[in-house]
């Protein structure tokens, strides 16, 4: 039996990346997902054919973005078990040229998205544990929650953000059953990074820091969410999960 057997799961930034390795394996371990992703992505053919997976176009940003999100998932399948919050982008500008622009859309999407999307699914959620013992919020943040580089004060600031409100959100919904939990990807190939890690020169530094010496590939990722939305995360909660093979080890 598949370890998301008879769950339901939302996972956002679903067309790309972490996102979409993330939406795949949760359906194959059982689980039926509404896969949340921007109308100008890939969100309407990249699961097409996989009867697990629900594909629903939406910017987590709209104004009434949640509350579509949700209800598509409890209109579709009846309830919500786990949200997996993954949409995210980034930027980089050193701060004394950062624009206003650059930085409310990386914490728009990143922090402020999440956090009306936790809020909206909270209800169904605490429904959800209720009656089956348990629900789970799993975020994405990323290693530069807690650590750094030049041009990425909005990201860094908005990963840290992650950090604080998942860890919040544990506290406050843990009597309710519900655990959150972020993991922290290192780094990852995926859309947000191609275009770097396909230069050579780049692509070895990277693989080069990391113990495992090698980038992380979404699937990766994909299996410390699963791990942190399966029921053997049952006491696991509040915890910030670093999946980056030992990129951030040393100084
Ligand atoms: N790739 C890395 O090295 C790395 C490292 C640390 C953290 N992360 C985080 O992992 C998460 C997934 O990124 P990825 O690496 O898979 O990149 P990706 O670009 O391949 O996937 C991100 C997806 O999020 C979607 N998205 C962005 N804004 C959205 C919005 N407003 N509404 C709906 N969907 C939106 C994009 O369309 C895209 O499909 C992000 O939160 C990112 O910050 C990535």
């Amino acid at each position: 039996m598949g370890r998301l057997a008879g769950k339901i799961a939302i996972v956002t930034g679903a067309a790309s990346g972490i996102g979409e390795a993330s939406a795949r394996l949760f359906a194959e371990e059982g689980a039926q997902v509404l896969a949340v992703d921007r109308p100008d992505s890939a969100i309407d053919t990249v699961h097409a054919g996989n009867g697990s997976i629900e594909a629903f176009a939406a910017d987590i940003t709209g104004e009434d973005a949640p509350k579509k999100i949700v209800a598509a998932a409890l209109g579709r399948f009846g309830a919500l078990d786990i949200l997996f919050n993954n949409a995210g982008v980034s930027g980089r500008a050193f701060v004394e040229e950062m624009t206003d622009e650059m930085w409310d859309r990386v914490n728009g999407v990143n922090v402020r998205g999440m956090f009306r999307l936790c809020r909206e699914a909270i209800p169904a959620l605490k429904a959800r544990a209720r009656e089956k013992g348990r629900a789970r919020i799993v975020n994405t943040a990323s290693v530069m929650a807690f650590d750094t580089d030049y041009g990425l004060a909005a990201y860094c600031a908005s990963k840290a953000g992650v950090g604080g409100l998942t860890r919040t959100l544990a506290l406050e919904l843990g009597k309710f059953n519900i655990t959150a939990n972020y993991v922290c990807p290192g780094a990852i190939y995926s859309g947000m990074t191609r275009t770097n890690f396909d230069k050579p020169e780049i692509r070895e530094v990277w693989e080069k820091k990391a113990a495992l010496r090698r980038l992380g590939q979404p699937i990766d990722i994909a299996r410390g969410a699963l791990l942190l939305a399966s029921d053997e995360a049952d006491f696991i909660t509040g915890h910030e999960l670093v999946v980056d093979g030992g990129l951030t080890l040393r100084t």
